[in-house]
C-alpha cells in the first residue's frame, strides 16, 4: 500500500473538482506570502500567544470580532468540533452547582455528543423532522418555547450539513418572551459565510449568545481552522477562556491561524459569491429538470425554514438509480467529487473557492444523468429493501428513553453484550450510522425493540461502534 504522502500525491494528479469541503477548494491564490514551511512557528517572541493574547493574535481576533459582530471572538485551532465542546464546558463553568438541563438537537454533530460527555449536561432532545422525499432529518419539530419546561440553554445547529436552515430568529424571540436566562448556544459550523444578504442572517446578528463557524469548511481557512463567538452576559467570558485553554492545543498552527485571519477579510468580498449564486440559480432551472434539487420551493415546510443555496442537495431515486453510481458517473467522466453521498442523495458544497465555471461543468454533469436512466446497479440501491431512510421517515425509534447523562453512562462500569440481547439495557456506546454520523441511540439510553430494527436494517457503515452488528457495551446493572 502506498504511504499517506503518496496517496495525496496519487489524490492530486486526479485533479478532481471539488464540491466538498475545505472552502478554499485546494487554490492558491488564498495563500500568497503564507509560507510553509518558514512559517510553521511557534510562540516565539513577537509573535504572541494564543492563550493570552497581547499582540498580533489578539488584534487578528478583534478583526475577526469586528466583522461578525460579536463581543469576543476566539481562535480555534482543533476545529469546530472544540467549540461545540467549548460553549458546553463554559456553561457548565458559568451555570456553577445549578447547571439546569440543556436542549439539544438530535441530529447535532457528534462533537456535540461529546460536549455532553465533557460537561456533564444532562440534555432533553429536540426531534427531528425527516423530509419525506430526501428521506434524512432536514428540519426540527419545534413546539415553542412556552410548551416546554425552563432550560439552561438550548444548542442549535443553524444551518444543517445539508445547508436547510431552522427558524432562529423564532426561538430567539420565545427565548427573549418565556426564558431571558437562558443561553442560546449554535453550531454554525457550516454557515461561516453567512456574512452577505445573499444568504440567510448569521446567528450572531439574530442574537445567539455563542456561535461557532468551521471557517475551513466554506472559506478559505486550513482544514480545522475555526472559531468560537460570544456576545451578551449569559455566559461568562472567563468560563469560556477557561474552557479553551483546557481543550486546546498548547501548540497552536500558525499557518493555520494566519489563514483563519485572511478568511474571514476574504469572505467580505460580496463578489464571487454573487457569481457563484447566479450560476447556482442556473443549475436549478436546467438540473432541476434532471434530478431531484432541495431547492425554494422546500422552504416553509418540513421544520425548513430557508435553505443555503450554496449546498446542492441531489435525490436521484426518480431516475431510478442509486446515488453512488451518480457520484462514480460525475467523477470518472467530469470529474467532480461531491462531499457526501447516501443510498439516494448526493451533496455538493460549494465553497468560496469555487468558481462559477465549475459549477456550469457541475450542471453538465447532472444533465448527463439522464442517460443513466433506469440502469440501477446493485451497487449502493436496493429499492425492494426498507433503507434506514424509510425507517427514519416511518418516524418509528427516534427518541429511545434517557436513563443516564451521556457523562454517567460514559464514566459508568460497562458489559459487553451480545446486540440481541441489548434490549431494555442502557447502553454504554453512543452509535451512528455513517453516513451522515447522527445517532441511533446515545450512551444513557435504552435500547428498544424499535432501535434493534433499525441498526439490523442498516446495511452500511457505523461510527463510535466496536463491534458493528455483533456486541455492544452496556452499562453493567444491579
Ligand atoms: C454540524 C457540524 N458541527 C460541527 C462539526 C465539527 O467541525 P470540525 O470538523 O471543524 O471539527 C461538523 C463537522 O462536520 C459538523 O458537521
Amino acid at each position: 500500500m502506498l504511504s499517506l504522502n503518496n496517496r495525496l500525491i496519487e489524490y492530486e494528479k486526479e485533479g478532481l473538482l471539488s464540491f466538498h469541503t475545505p472552502g478554499h477548494k485546494g487554490k492558491a491564490e488564498f495563500f500568497v506570502d503564507l509560507h510553509f514551511p518558514a512559517h510553521d512557528l511557534t510562540e516565539l517572541p513577537g509573535l504572541d500567544m494564543l492563550h493570552a493574547p497581547e499582540g498580533v493574535i489578539k488584534r487578528a481576533q478583534e478583526r475577526a470580532s469586528e466583522i461578525y459582530g460579536s463581543e469576543s471572538s476566539f481562535f480555534l485551532v482543533n476545529g469546530g468540533t472544540v467549540g461545540n465542546q467549548g460553549m458546553f464546558m463554559a456553561l457548565a463553568d458559568s451555570r456553577g452547582s445549578s447547571p439546569g438541563k440543556v436542549l439539544v438537537e438530535r441530529q447535532s454533530h457528534r462533537s456535540v455528543m461529546g460536549a455532553l460527555v465533557l460537561s456533564g449536561l444532562e440534555p432533553d432532545y429536540i426531534r427531528s423532522i425527516v423530509h419525506p422525499e430526501f428521506k434524512v432529518p432536514l428540519g426540527i419539530a419545534w413546539e415553542g418555547l412556552n410548551k416546554l419546561p425552563s432550560y439552561s440553554a438550548i444548542h442549535l445547529t443553524y444551518p444543517s450539513y445539508y445547508g436547510t436552515v431552522i427558524d432562529l430568529a423564532q426561538i430567539i424571540k420565545e427565548r427573549e418572551e418565556y426564558s431571558p436566562q437562558m443561553s442560546v448556544l449554535v453550531d454554525q459550523a457550516h454557515g461561516a459565510h453567512f456574512l452577505h444578504d445573499l444568504f440567510p442572517a448569521g446567528a450572531l446578528e439574530l442574537g445567539a449568545d455563542i456561535v461557532m463557524h468551521s471557517i475551513h469548511k466554506t472559506l478559505s481557512a486550513l482544514t480545522q481552522g475555526a472559531m468560537l463567538h460570544m456576545q451578551g452576559p449569559r455566559i461568562s467570558l472567563a468560563a469560556l477562556k477557561r474552557s479553551l485553554e483546557m481543550l486546546q492545543s498548547s501548540s497552536p498552527n500558525y499557518l493555520m491561524m494566519a489563514s483563519l485571519e485572511r478568511a474571514v477579510e476574504t469572505a467580505l468580498n460580496r463578489k464571487p459569491w454573487e457569481l457563484l449564486y447566479e450560476a447556482v440559480e442556473e443549475l436549478h432551472y436546467r438540473a432541476g429538470k434532471v434530478v431531484r434539487i432541495l431547492n425554494k420551493e422546500d422552504e416553509g415546510k418540513y421544520g425548513i425554514k430557508e435553505l443555503d443555496w450554496s449546498k446542492i442537495f441531489v435525490n436521484t431515486s426518480s431516475l431510478g438509480i442509486g446515488a453512488y453510481q451518480a457520484v462514480e458517473f460525475l467523477r470518472n467522466k467530469y470529474k467532480i467529487q461531491s462531499e457526501f453521498w447516501d443510498e439516494e442523495n448526493i451533496l455538493f458544497y460549494l465553497g468560496i473557492g469555487n468558481t462559477p465555471e465549475e459549477v456550469q461543468q457541475l450542471t453538465q454533469g447532472l444533465l448527463d444523468l439522464e442517460k443513466l436512466k433506469g440502469q440501477s446497479s446493485k451497487v449502493g440501491f436496493s429499492p425492494q429493501e426498507e433503507s434506514l431512510q424509510d425507517i427514519w421517515l416511518s418516524g418509528k425509534g427516534f427518541l429511545p428513553p434517557r436513563r443516564l447523562t451521556p457523562r454517567e453512562a460514559f464514566i459508568a462500569p460497562k458489559v459487553k453484550v451480545p446486540l440481541k440481547e441489548s434490549i431494555g439495557k442502557i447502553v454504554g456506546e453512543s452509535i451512528s450510522p455513517y453516513p451522515p454520523g447522527i445517532p441511533l441511540i446515545v450512551m444513557g439510553e435504552e435500547m428498544t425493540q424499535d432501535i434493534l430494527e433499525i441498526i439490523l436494517a442498516h446495511k452500511g457503515k457505523w461510527q463510535g461502534w466496536e463491534e458493528p452488528l455483533k456486541s455492544i457495551w452496556v452499562i453493567e446493572e444491579g
